[in-house]
C-alpha cells in the first residue's frame, strides 16, 4: 500500500510538519510506501497563471480550463504539477495536513488544488465523482485549528467543523476519491498560547498518540458519503428521492443536524 501526504505549513518545526512526519513513521511502520510533498519547502507556486504554460494555446488571454486542457493533450503540463498527479496516481491513500487558516487551508494548498487537479488530465465532465481519475483511492485532511472540540460543534462559535471541510472534502470527491473522516486536531495553539503551557504539551501529546491510533486502522474507516452522479437530475438538482448528506447539497426543506 501507497500513501501521499501533502504538508502546507511554512515552518519545518510546526506542530503541523510534526504530523506529517508522523503520519510517515506510523504508516511506514504499518508497512506502507510514503511519499511526502513539502508546499513550502519545494517553493510550490501556488497561483495559477499563464506562465506556467509554455506551449499555450492561446498567448492572447489566459483561459485556465481551457490551457489546462491543452497541456494535458499535448503532455505539456508543468513538471511539479505531473509529479504531483503522478504521486496521487500510485497512492491509495493521500493525506492532507495543513493548519485552519481563516477557516480554510492555507492558500498554498488551495493553489495546490487549482493547479494539480487538472481540467483534461485529472477531471471533466464525464470524469469525476465514481467515474474520475482517482476512484477506489482514498483521501483524508489532518488539519490543525486553534481551539477547542466545542466550538467546532454544530452550534459553535468558531462555526461546524464538518460544514467547514466540506469544500475541500466535496472537490476531493469530485475527482473521485473516497473521503475519509478528517482527523481534526483541536486546541493546537501555537505561539499565542491562552492555555497553561503543561496543558497543551499534554494535549499535543494526546493528539500524537490519537493520530497514530487512527492511522493503524485508516484502512477500514468508514467512507464519508457524498453523492453520485446518478442522483442529478437533467436540470442539475438533486432527483427527489435521493439522499442528502450536507446542508451544501440538500432538499428544499432544511437538512436538520444535531
Ligand atoms: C493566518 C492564520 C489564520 C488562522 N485562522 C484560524 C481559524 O480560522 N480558526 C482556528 O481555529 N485557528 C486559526 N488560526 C490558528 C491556527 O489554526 C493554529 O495556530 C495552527 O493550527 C497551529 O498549528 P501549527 O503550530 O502547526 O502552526 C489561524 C492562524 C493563522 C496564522
Amino acid at each position: 500500500m501507497k500513501a501521499h501526504v501533502v504538508l502546507a505549513h511554512p515552518e519545518p518545526k510546526s506542530f503541523n510538519a510534526h504530523l506529517a512526519a508522523l503520519a510517515r513513521e506510523t504508516l511506514v511502520e504499518c508497512g506502507w510506501q510514503v511519499t511526502l510533498t513539502d508546499l513550502y519547502a519545494d517553493g510550490f507556486d501556488p497561483c495559477e497563471q499563464a506562465s506556467h504554460y509554455r506551449t499555450p494555446l492561446n498567448a492572447d488571454r489566459f483561459d485556465t480550463q481551457s490551457e489546462q486542457r491543452h497541456a494535458s493533450a499535448e503532455g505539456a503540463l508543468p513538471p511539479e504539477v505531473t509529479s504531483e498527479i503522478d504521486r496521487l496516481s500510485e497512492a491509495d491513500l493521500v493525506i492532507l495536513q495543513y493548519p485552519m487558516w481563516w477557516h480554510l487551508p492555507p492558500a498554498i494548498l488551495k493553489g495546490w488544488m487549482d493547479r494539480v487537479f487538472v481540467y483534461g488530465e485529472v477531471y471533466k465532465s464525464n470524469f469525476r465523482f465514481e467515474n474520475g481519475r482517482f476512484v477506489g483511492k482514498k483521501a483524508m485532511i489532518s488539519v490543525t485549528v486553534g481551539t477547542s472540540p466545542e466550538t467546532y460543534a454544530f452550534n459553535g462559535r468558531s462555526g461546524d467543523i464538518d460544514l467547514l471541510l466540506w469544500p475541500v472534502n466535496f472537490s476531493l470527491a469530485y475527482v473521485g476519491f473516497d473521503v475519509l473522516p478528517p482527523y481534526v486536531a483541536y486546541g493546537v495553539e501555537a505561539g499565542l498560547r491562552y492555555s497553561d503551557a503543561s496543558v497543551v504539551e499534554q494535549r499535543l501529546q494526546d493528539i500524537q498518540e490519537n493520530y497514530r491510533a487512527r492511522l493503524r486502522h485508516v484502512e477500514s474507516d468508514p467512507v464519508v458519503p457524498f453523492n453520485r452522479m446518478a442522483d442529478w437530475g437533467d436540470n442539475g438538482r438533486i432527483k427527489p428521492d435521493a439522499p442528502a448528506y450536507s446542508p451544501f447539497i440538500r432538499h428544499r426543506e432544511e437538512l436538520k443536524i444535531d
